[in-house]
C-alpha cells in the first residue's frame, strides 16, 4: 500500500515507555486489548507497563504471564518492567533472562503497597543490573519524609485537590533523585528517573549527568502542560504522584529538562481508574478518598505536537525525546526509534495542522478520566503503523488483538550528552 502523506510529520513510531497496563489482576481498570487500541489510536507503537499489578511482576514466572497475556491481546508491541522489592532484589539475572528491558523501583507506596528495597539492598541491586546491562528505573518520592507532611495537612482538615499535591512538596522528590545519584555514582551503574515532575528534579539529573553519572530522566505532559491550579479547576481527576507543580516549577522543568536538555524521554504514566476510585463525583471534594493516575495514551502525541506548533521544541528533539532515546534507554534501539524506512519499520503520521480538542468520549482506554478532557491541541495523529502495517488510521483501529509482539531488548545505551536542538 502506497501512502501520500500529504506535506504531514512522519515520526520514527512513538514509545511510551511508562503504561500500566494493570492486567493481570486489575482488568476492570484496563487491560491489554483496552491499553494498547488506545495506544493505536493515540499514535504509540511500542508500551513499557508497570509490574504494579496483581500478581506483581516480580518473578521469572510473573513476567511471562503478563508476556502471555499480552501477546494474545496487545495490538501493538510491548514490553513489560520487573518490579525490584525487599523481597526479590537478588534476583537481577533470572529477571533479566525473563525478557524484560529494565526494572521499577516504588521508593514511595503508590497502588499496589510494593515494599522497596533498602539502601544496601538497592546498591546490591544496581551491581547485579550493571551486570547484565539493565537499568533501574525508580519512582522517585520518599515516604518518610511524605508521611510527615500528609499527616500534618490530614490534622489540619486541608482537603481539596490541590492540598494533596501541596502535601507531596518537591523536597521529597530532589531527595530521592539526589540519594539515587549518589548509590548510583558508587555502584557504577545505570538508573533512570520516572515521572521528573519539577524543575528541581530536572536540574539535579543535569547535574549528575555532568558529573559523569549514568543517569537518565523521563517527564510527561502533564508537567509541561499544567500547573497545580489544575487541581482548582479540574478537582480530583489531576490527582497523581508526583503531583502537578506551581509555575515556577513548570519553567524550570522547561528550562532545565527541555532546552537544557538534562530530560531524556517524554512518556505518560498512563494510569487509568474508575470514576468512582477517583471520586470524580466529587470533584473538589476530599482528595484524601481519590486515588492518583489517570490516563495519557490518547493525549501525549496531541500535547507534545501542540508544543511543536507554538515553537516551543522542535520536531527533530520530539522525536528524539519519544522515540529514539526511549529505545535506547530500554535496549530496543535500533529495531524500535530510529526511521529506518523498511518493511517493518514503525511510524508514527501526525498532522500538524489539525485543532482538535481532547474529549473523554472519544477514548479506547477502559479509564476516561483525564485532565485532558477539555484542552484544544494543534497537531493530531492520523496514523499509526506496527512493523510495516497500519493498525491505526482514517479513525478506525485496524490491528486484530494479538497483532502486537514482545519487542525484543538487548542493553541500555549508556548516558547520552545532553541534546539539545535550535528552535
Ligand atoms: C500510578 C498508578 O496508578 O499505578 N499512579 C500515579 O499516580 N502515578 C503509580 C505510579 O506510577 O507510581
Ligand atoms: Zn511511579
Ligand atoms: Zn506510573
Amino acid at each position: 500500500r502506497v501512502v501520500d502523506l500529504d506535506g504531514q510529520y512522519l515520526l520514527p513510531g512513538v514509545i511510551d515507555a511508562h503504561i500500566h497496563a494493570r492486567s493481570p489482576g486489575y482488568e476492570y481498570k484496563e487491560d491489554w486489548s483496552s491499553a494498547t487500541a488506545a495506544a493505536a489510536a493515540g499514535g504509540v507503537t511500542t508500551v513499557i507497563a508497570m509490574p504494579n499489578t496483581d500478581p506483581i511482576i516480580d518473578s521469572p514466572e510473573t513476567v511471562r504471564q503478563a508476556y502471555d497475556i499480552a501477546d494474545d491481546d496487545a495490538h501493538v508491541d510491548f514490553q513489560s518492567y520487573a518490579v525490584l522489592t525487599s523481597e526479590n532484589y537478588d534476583q537481577v539475572e533470572p529477571l533479566a533472562a525473563a525478557g524484560v528491558p529494565g526494572f521499577k523501583v516504588f521508593l514511595g507506596t503508590t497502588f499496589g503497597e510494593i515494599e522497596p528495597p533498602d539502601d544496601g539492598e538497592l546498591y546490591a541491586a544496581m551491581e547485579a543490573a550493571a551486570g547484565v546491562g539493565k537499568r533501574i528505573g525508580f519512582h522517585e518520592e520518599n515516604d518518610e519524609i511524605l508521611s510527615h507532611w500528609e499527616a500534618q495537612f490530614k490534622r489540619e482538615g486541608r482537603d481539596d485537590p490541590i492540598d494533596h499535591a501541596r502535601s507531596r512538596p518537591v523536597v521529597a522528590e530532589a531527595e530521592a533523585v539526589s540519594r539515587i545519584i549518589l548509590l548510583a555514582d558508587h555502584a557504577d551503574a545505570p538508573v533512570h528517573m520516572f515521572h521528573v515532575s519539577s524543575g528541581t528534579g530536572a536540574e539535579l539529573v543535569a547535574e549528575g549527568k555532568a558529573d559523569g553519572v549514568d543517569v537518565t530522566a523521563e517527564t510527561c505532559p502533564h508537567y509541561l502542560w499544567f500547573t497545580e491550579e489544575v487541581m482548582n479547576e479540574k478537582g480530583n481527576v489531576a490527582r497523581v504522584q508526583p503531583p502537578i507543580r506551581d509555575a515556577e516549577e513548570r519553567e524550570r522543568l522547561w528550562e532545565a529538562g527541555i532546552r537544557g536538555g538534562g530530560v531524556d524521554c517524554i512518556a505518560t504514566d498512563h494510569a487509568p481508574h474508575t470514576d468512582e476510585e477517583k471520586n470524580v463525583e466529587e470533584p473538589f471534594g476530599n482528595t484524601w478518598e481519590s486515588i492518583s493516575g489517570f490516563v495519557g495514551l490518547e493525549s501525549e502525541v496531541g500535547s507534545m505536537a501542540t508544543f511543536v506548533s507554538e515553537g516551543r521544541l522542535p520536531i527533530e528533539q520530539w522525536a528524539y525525546m519519544h522515540s529514539t532515546r526511549p529505545a535506547e534507554i530500554w535496549g530496543l534501539y535500533p529495531r524500535k526509534g530510529s526511521l529506518q524506512v523498511g518493511t517493518d519499520a514503525d511510524f508514527t503520521v501526525v498532522d500538524p495542522d489539525a485543532e482538535w480538542v481532547g474529549r473523554k468520549e472519544t477514548l479506547h482506554s477502559k479509564s476516561k478520566t483525564t485532565p485532558f478532557n477539555g484542552e484544544q491541541f494543534v497537531g493530531k495523529p492520523t496514523m499509526t503503523v506496527v512493523r510495516g502495517t497500519v493498525v491505526y488510521g482514517d479513525d478506525t483501529l485496524y490491528a486484530e488483538e494479538g497483532y502486537g509482539e514482545l519487542a525484543p531488548s538487548g542493553e541500555t545505551t549508556a548516558n547520552a550528552e545532553p541534546r539539545t536542538y535550535p528552535n
